[in-house]
């Protein structure tokens, strides 16, 4: 039986102020039983906000350097996440491949070093609006999970975490239906199949994609979807508690 994991990624958003209202919020909420929730924020809340938060709550990055250490300005390291007290660092959001030019090479890397140093690497899948278009939305996403999951022995493509983002529901408020997100989280889980039928069994699979308390339960009542990577509802904490409250 996997464990449901809400996870809010803040993107470049949110302030200390945030972090106490998520705080008080948590701390008081009676969140069902056996669900895991966590928070990507912005580098500079991270401290501060594993000081704040319950200790349930798991923390991590948004990403990370490859680099163990070195003359990289402005970069942070994996070790450094760790060192702070993070769980977890989201790998590959679309933003960051988009934006920032990370190739499959790249998230390659920074799985690497979020394992090397110790933290469960959230890999972040999904296909452009005009490849699902053009049919091409499985072989996209399997391509860039296999570009990843190919690459890691048996025992660290265990460590993982997948997201699937189609980013045509980023941030747009389109988000997949329940029918389109089961059919590709169960080729992703199909995909993990042919490595091993324990890593398949165990794995949360997430979705990502405009999730909202409005919509949370119909997605995470489908067999293949473990959990939600949330943007926008994870800043407003009475959605984002609503939506954990769909996964118990
Ligand atoms: O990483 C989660 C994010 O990409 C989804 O954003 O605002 O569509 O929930 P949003």
């Amino acid at each position: 039986m996997r464990t449901p994991l809400i996870a809010g990624n803040w993107k470049m958003n949110g302030d200390l102020a945030l972090i106490d209202e998520f705080a008080d919020a948590l701390g008081a909420a009676a969140l069902p039983q056996g669900v895991q929730v966590a928070l990507a924020l912005p580098f500079p809340y991270l401290s501060a906000a594993r000081e704040r938060l319950p200790a349930t709550v798991l923390l991590g990055a948004q990403t990370l350097n490859p680099a163990e250490s070195g003359a990289f300005t402005g970069e942070v390291a994996g070790s450094m996440l760790k060192d702070v007290g993070m769980t977890l660092v989201l790998v590959g959001h679309s933003e960051r491949r988009s934006l920032y030019g990370e190739d499959d090479a790249a998230v390659l890397a920074r799985v690497n070093a979020a394992l090397a140093s110790g933290l469960t690497p959230v890999l972040c899948i999904g296909e452009a609006l005009e490849e699902r278009e053009a049919g091409e939305s499985e072989r996209v996403v399997l391509g860039q999970l296999e570009a990843v999951f190919s690459e890691l022995s048996a025992e660290a493509r265990a460590r993982l975490v997948v997201a699937y983002e189609p980013v045509w529901a980023i941030g747009t408020g389109r988000t997949a239906s329940p029918e389109q997100a089961q059919a590709m989280h169960a080729a992703i889980r199909a995909r993990l199949g042919e490595w091993s039928a324990s890593l398949a069994d165990a794995m949360q699979l997430l979705y990502g994609g405009s999730m909202k308390a409005a919509n949370a339960a119909e997605l995470l009542a489908q067999p293949d979807i473990d959990g939600g990577l949330v943007g926008g509802a994870s800043l407003q904490v009475d959605e984002f508690l609503a939506i954990c409250q769909s996964a118990g």
